[in-house]
């Protein structure tokens, strides 16, 4: 059975892995976060920043997405498109400046396939809303990624500095137009770090300096700007920035003595994570944490040792962290996907294997997560996987995603109630879905609900 070993965890090493779904979730490529924090603790070195300061400014840089997908569902509606698409041309953008390249911005991610009037019509009105749709969606995004560093236990610093991330000089920023020094130091950092990075990424380094340069004095605290002029050149930065060991890189600069996480903080990051992957869309709001009830009901009702358990639970947790890579305008589609937006949805599990995996020792989770909608018959996805590759561990959580999705409303159809759904389950019994899983399943809910039952376990520990 696949479960997994008990060693020492870093921190660093589970946040710095996870935080490839928040990039994912910005439209940004994978490791963007871990870039910007590589930028970041180079700004603070010349800075000469205290090693705590240091260290809360390391996580704030790791985790300074991770309110991103409270507000994706939201940007989907007032923008009627791919909110992905949107939030990473955004970061190219100098929103706060009407300009030509801003008008092709919205004209692009505005309902396409509309008419040019219809998109030029909504584009003007979004220009005239802006302000408003930027404090709800940015002022969103900022206090739930403050609340997630709390929740796993990181400073109040790192905290406030995630709150703070997208406040301007010029008082110009959300979510309190705070202004100059009153903008924490750790988010002025972050701010020109985080697009730095798009740009040196996306771009080259020169057009990165650059960009800061110009913003300096209005995005920027003109001396973070001052320091940053130097970076042009500064070849050791730009080689671990480019390299494809850029995580290696950051896990090696976490400033003072390495953090460990105890088991119950690992269980947080889990917790906090789940969150983040429910909160992308209305439909999923309570998914992850569903599935992770029903997989522990399956889990202890087969007898299974207590770590077990708590690897399965924290699969199920994370088995859709992947979805952070879909765009609303799929998931929250009402009718049919097209093959192309199929083909999208089909590499959530791989995502979410390439990410768990990058976790040492983690491996083993990062397979069972990956497999939740292979199929005993080779028919699911994304590999095809058969009965004999698929341990019990597996099984469980493909029994338990399925229960939770169908008991769950979709856009295209109502939620279900249970009865219907075992029934409906029992038909796939030993062909597609494993039989003693859903045994134990039916045996659990012909009292009571699991979810509920699960609430009040936790409630009361
Ligand atoms: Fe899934
Ligand atoms: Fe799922």
């Amino acid at each position: 059975m696949l479960t997994a070993p008990d060693t020492t965890i870093r921190l660093s090493d589970v946040v710095s892995a996870l935080s490839a779904a928040l990039d994912l979730t910005e439209g940004q490529p994978m490791g963007h976060a871990i870039r910007s924090c590589l930028v970041g603790m180079r700004i603070a070195e010349e800075m000469q920043l205290s090693q705590q300061e240091s260290s809360d400014l390391y996580y704030a840089l790791l985790l300074k997405d991770a309110g991103c997908s409270t507000n994706s569902a939201r940007m989907h509606q007032i923008l009627g498109s791919d909110d992905i698409r949107a939030k990473r041309e955004v970061k190219f953008e100098d929103w706060t400046r009407p300009s030509l390249s801003g008008l092709r911005y919205l004209l692009r991610n505005v309902l396409p396939g509309k008419s040019l009037l219809r998109r030029f019509v909504k584009s003007v009105v979004l220009g005239a809303e802006q302000k408003r749709n930027n404090a709800e969606v940015i002022g969103a995004r900022c206090e739930r990624g403050a609340e997630i560093a709390r929740k796993i236990g990181l400073s109040e610093n790192t905290a406030q500095a995630i709150r703070s991330l997208d406040e301007h000089w010029s008082g110009a920023g959300y979510p309190d137009h705070r202004q100059k020094e009153e903008i924490p130091l750790l988010s002025r950092i972050m701010n020109v770090s985080q697009t730095l990075e798009v740009f040196a990424n996306g771009r080259s380094p020169a057009e990165a300096v650059q960009v800061i340069s110009e913003r300096s004095g209005r995005w920027f605290d003109p001396e973070i700007a001052r320091i940053v002029r130097t970076f042009h050149d500064d070849d050791p930065l730009w080689e671990k920035f480019f390299s494809s060991e850029a995580r290696e890189h950051v896990l090696r600069m976490e400033p003072g003595a390495a953090v460990t996480a105890s088991q119950e903080r690992v269980d947080n990051i889990c917790d906090a994570f789940a969150g983040i992957i429910d909160a992308k869309s209305p439909y999923t709001y309570n998914h992850s944490l569903g599935v992770a009830a029903a997989a522990v009901e399956i889990a202890g009702g087969l007898g299974l040792s207590e770590q077990t358990v708590t690897f399965v639970r924290r699969a199920a947790l994370l088995h859709d962290i992947g979805k952070l890579s879909v765009s609303n305008a799929i998931l929250e589609k009402p009718g049919k996907l097209d093959e192309e937006e199929w083909d999208k949805m089909k590499m959530h599990p791989v995502y979410t294997k390439v990410i768990v995996q990058k976790i040492s020792g983690f491996e083993n989770m990062a397979f069972v997560a990956g497999a939740h909608h292979e199929r005993l018959d080779g028919k699911g996805y994304p590999e095809g996987l058969s009965a004999e590759k698929l341990p019990l561990t597996a099984r469980i959580l493909c029994v338990a995603d399925v229960y939770q999705a169908l008991t769950e409303k979709r856009p295209y159809r109502e939620s279900l109630p249970k009865n219907v759904v075992l029934g409906m389950m029992a038909k796939d019994s030993s062909t597609r879905l494993d039989s003693q899983c859903l045994d134990v399943l039916k045996q659990t809910n012909s009292s009571t609900d699991v979810a509920a039952r699960q609430k009040a376990h936790a409630a009361g520990k």
